[in-house]
């Protein structure tokens, strides 16, 4: 009953902390690793970043995650490398932390070592990085006082300077890391603490089917970027706390010809290359989903599973009539992905489930889908609204078939039905379109709160109907897709 991990070049073996412990606060009071800061402690600045290396797939792979929102409990058969791990034994800096300074990317410094760390992951994964990578790598931290011109010259230099190996603890080390977390995997259920206050940690899917079955009221966390925030922010007390983020059964991508079945536990980053390739416009609004920390750990099964009217896959994945798979002691169901969502706060989640998986159609060849993210930020924002569309026409340009689906217009995600009625069998043009208008008031009456009005919400969501028929209807589209791509 204890967890182990690697901390820097160590190894640690714990078996009695708070389930609801954050990794930062384990490194900077516990173990007085003050580099990681806390700025926001809600995944936001991206202050306390680390890297969390660990096996998948028979490979070792570093990712940047927010340490104020990622739970120890999380971290069994890890390895976690701090800010204090980088620089060499005699003092040397690493060539990022280096460049950091050559190029005077830090002023007050308070971002800085998370600043650095996701250059780090970059520079690892990533020889020559575009501007557009290293503008990718950055949107998880937040730098109040330098600006981001020196921080951005200081990745295209650091990726010029690659010494021997040796001087990178990582590369030196990957070996040995590899050996000791495959010795530290473990498929027995680990539980820690007591009853008033209890983690447990399934060794698979049928142990985790077990576990719910017998504590009713457990919490499922996953990659914590919602869960996580009930801790720091809402200062929630949940007991027992279910991990699930190390599950490979839950970690699986298969692709047929007709549908992409991505397990619950996938995490935006691991199925980003598959819908990149598969369906493109989702894989976009992926990129617009938090910064590359919230991507690491956040998966697309939590977002579905949590239920928020403003997550950004549900319409996505409503508008190409995804499937649910839910699993317990008495088996697996599937539902469609619409019918999960019963009421605001509210899932067809019956007691003892977990979400196993979805099922995604790919869009025909000659549909048109879209999602649109309307948010105040590109990056790091909750939607204000988000449509998405499946669109498909006949060959003379009538309306076939369309589903359409909105966050943030109503207590659930939700489709459209009087907004499809409208447009279904019409010939697909603007005076169509103008006339569908008026039906999303029937739709949707849209609710006013700090991200925006109800009435720019039904403005906006109509107007991205609109959008749609700009960017489908002939070479001209053609232009401004290009250009927006561009910009
Ligand atoms: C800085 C920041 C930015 C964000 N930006 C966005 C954004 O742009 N768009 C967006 O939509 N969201 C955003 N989020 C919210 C969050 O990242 C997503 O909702 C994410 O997909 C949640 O996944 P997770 O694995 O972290 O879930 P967790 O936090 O682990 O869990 C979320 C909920 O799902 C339940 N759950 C998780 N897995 C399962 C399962 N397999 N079966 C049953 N229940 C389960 C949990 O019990 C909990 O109720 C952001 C969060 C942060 C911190
Ligand atoms: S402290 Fe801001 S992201 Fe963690
Ligand atoms: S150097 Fe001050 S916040 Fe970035």
């Amino acid at each position: 009953m204890t967890i182990r991990f690697i901390l820097n070049d160590r190894e640690v073996t714990r078996d009695r902390f708070s389930p609801s412990e954050t990794l930062l606060d384990y490194l900077r009071l516990e173990r007085r690793l003050t580099g990681s800061k806390e700025g926001c402690a809600e995944g936001d600045c991206g202050a306390c970043t680390v890297l969390v290396g660990r096996l998948t797939r028979g490979r070792l792979v570093y990712e940047t995650v927010n340490s104020c929102i990622r739970f120890t409990a999380s971290l069994n058969a890890t390895h976690v490398v701090t800010i204090e791990h980088l620089a060499a034994k005699d003092g040397a800096l690493h060539p990022v932390q280096q460049a950091m300074v050559d190029m005077n990317g830090s002023q007050c410094g308070f971002c800085t070592p998370g600043i650095v760390m996701s250059l780090y992951a970059l520079w690892m994964e990533n020889e020559k990085p575009s501007r557009r990578a290293i503008e990718k790598g950055l949107q998880g931290n937040l730098c109040r006082c330098t600006g981001y011109e020196p921080i951005i010259k200081a990745a295209e230099t650091a990726s010029a300077t690659r010494p021997d190996a040796a001087f990178d603890a990582i590369a030196r080390e990957r070996d040995s890391v590899m050996t000791q977390l495959a010795a530290m995997k473990s498929d027995e259920t680990i539980v820690i603490g007591d009853a008033t206050s209890r983690a447990i940690i399934p060794g698979s899917a049928t142990a985790l089917a077990d576990v719910l079955a017998e504590y009713r009221d457990a919490t499922i966390v996953a990659g914590s970027t919602d869960v996580g925030l009930w801790v720091t922010k809402q200062m929630r007390a949940l007991n027992p706390m279910v991990f699930i983020n190390h599950l490979e059964e839950l970690q699986t991508i298969t692709e047929t010809e007709k549908s992409i079945i991505i397990g619950a536990g996938v995490t935006y980053t691991e199925a980003f290359p598959a819908l990149a390739k598969a369906i493109p416009a989702f894989a976009r609004l992926i990129d617009r989903i938090g910064g590359e920390q919230v991507r690491n750990m956040g998966t697309i099964g939590g977002n579905v599973a949590n239920g928020s009217p403003v997550g950004d896959t549900p319409p996505a994945l409503i508008a190409l009539n995804a499937t649910l798979t839910l699993q317990s002691q008495n088996g697996t169901r599937s539902i469609a992905l619409e019918d999960y969502f019963l009421d605001y706060g509210k899932q067809d989640r019956r007691p003892g489930e977990f979400v196993l998986s979805l099922t995604v159609p790919k869009p025909a060849l000659d549909a048109h889908y879209a999602v649109y993210k309307v948010s105040k930020r590109r990056e790091e924002d909750i939607s204000a609204l988000c449509g998405a569309f499946c669109l498909q026409l006949t060959a003379d340009g009538t309306v076939e078939k369309i589903r359409i689906a909105y966050g943030g217009m109503a207590g659930t995600p939700k489709r459209a039905p009087h907004v499809e009625a409208a447009l279904a069998g019409k010939p697909w043009t603007s005076e169509t379109v103008e006339a569908a208008r008026p039906a999303f008031e029937s739709d949707y009456q849209p609710m006013t709160d700090m991200r925006a009005t109800a009435a720019y919400r039904m403005l906006a969501a109509k107007n991205l109907l609109s959008r749609l028929l700009l960017e489908t209807g002939g070479s001209q589209q053609e232009l401004i897709r290009f250009e927006r791509e561009e910009a």
